[in-house]
């Protein structure tokens, strides 16, 4: 294998809180093991356009408090033709760079896989999504610091629900999983969770309207999933207030908010965790590989179980929310 000198990093998808912590990370480990190291800006579009800057120690000073991703990011969709790779490839070598650090979702791992499989460079990937839907870790970065930030405002929005006598729909982002909604509906006291992982024949709303719902409560509040599949928070307000008209209901879309704000230390601790073995890990000639964590514990995912596989919610979850939701 052909000997490493200097890593590229670079954030791509949509931004995580500790993505920043997480940069700080894989750069200061890198160049504790005597390596260089190049930031690509703007994720694979970057690359692509060969945006590229040297980082050094300092470049990561005073970032792992910071929201957002001092790299900044894209969705890059020329990433994904055969022609925008040889593009950022040809950029990669020209600027001496012998392995990638991919710090992303889904997709951005994917492109990853496909990159590396392509021209046999190192990559490795680091979970960072508030999502939390990778495969093989049981957390991703950003996802603690979003689920805390969407108790806080679920929190907020119970005061006014109290206060009218409402049920509210609250919707999260997720994309296709609820661990968001999920979680949330537990920490804030919430009566319902409609996750994409649970649509069974069985339609949500019917089963928490027949479990009695604001029989012994005057407000009510249920955390909906942004979900492709299903329906999302103004879809189910709408449906309470055609089928059920006695109830007063609002609905409130807490969008892009979710994924701003300084991270927790949770985040903060998980993604210096991850960047340090990020370069143990290429150090010890892994690849293709995303770091992840398992009883508190450094795993490597192999990138095609990381995204391929669908991660379920513990069933656990859904039975505490019904248990306490009485
Ligand atoms: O993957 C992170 C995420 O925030 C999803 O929860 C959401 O569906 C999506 O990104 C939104 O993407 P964008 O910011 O590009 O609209």
């Amino acid at each position: 294998m052909a000997k490493i000198s200097t890593i590229g990093v670079l954030t791509s998808g949509g931004d995580a809180p500790g993505m920043n912590a997480a940069i700080r990370a894989v750069t200061r480990a890198a160049i504790y093991n005597g390596w260089n190291v190049k930031g690509i800006l703007r994720g694979y579009e970057g690359l692509i356009n060969n945006e590229i800057k040297e980082l050094t120690s300092e470049s990561v000073s005073s970032t792992i408090q910071r929201g957002g991703t001092i790299l900044k990011t894209a969705r890059s969709e020329e990433f994904m033709t055969v022609e925008g790779r040889k593009k950022a490839y040809d950029n990669m070598i020209a600027s001496g760079i012998d392995a990638l650090v991919v710090i992303g979702g889904n997709g951005s791992l994917s492109g990853a896989q496909i990159f590396a499989q392509e021209y046999d460079v190192p990559c490795i990937g680091l979970p960072g999504t508030i999502d939390n839907d990778l495969y093989g870790t049981d957390s991703t970065i950003g996802y603690d610091t979003a689920l805390n930030t969407i108790v806080e405002c679920v929190d907020k929005i119970r005061d006014t629900a109290t206060s009218h006598n409402r049920i509210f729909f609250i919707e999260v982002m997720g994309r296709d999983a609820g661990f968001l909604a999920q979680n949330s509906a537990i920490a804030a006291g919430a009566e319902a969770a409609i996750i994409p992982e649970d649509q069974t024949d069985v339609d949500q709303l019917e089963q928490f309207i027949s479990r009695g719902f604001r029989k012994s409560k005057n407000s009510s509040i249920v955390l909906v999933s942004e979900s492709r599949k299903g329906g999302g928070a103004m879809y189910y307000a709408e449906r309470v207030r055609n089928e059920y008209p006695q109830y007063d209901v609002r609905m409130s879309i807490l969008g892009h908010l979710q994924r701003g704000g300084t991270p927790s230390a949770y985040d903060r601790i998980l993604a210096s965790r991850m960047g340090v073995a990020a370069i143990e890990a290429l150090k010890d000639g892994q690849r293709n590989v995303m770091i992840g964590i398992s009883n508190d514990k450094i795993v490597y995912v192999p990138f095609n179980k990381a995204i391929k596989i669908d991660k379920p919610i513990d069933k656990e979850l859904i039975n505490v929310l019904n248990v306490l939701s009485i």
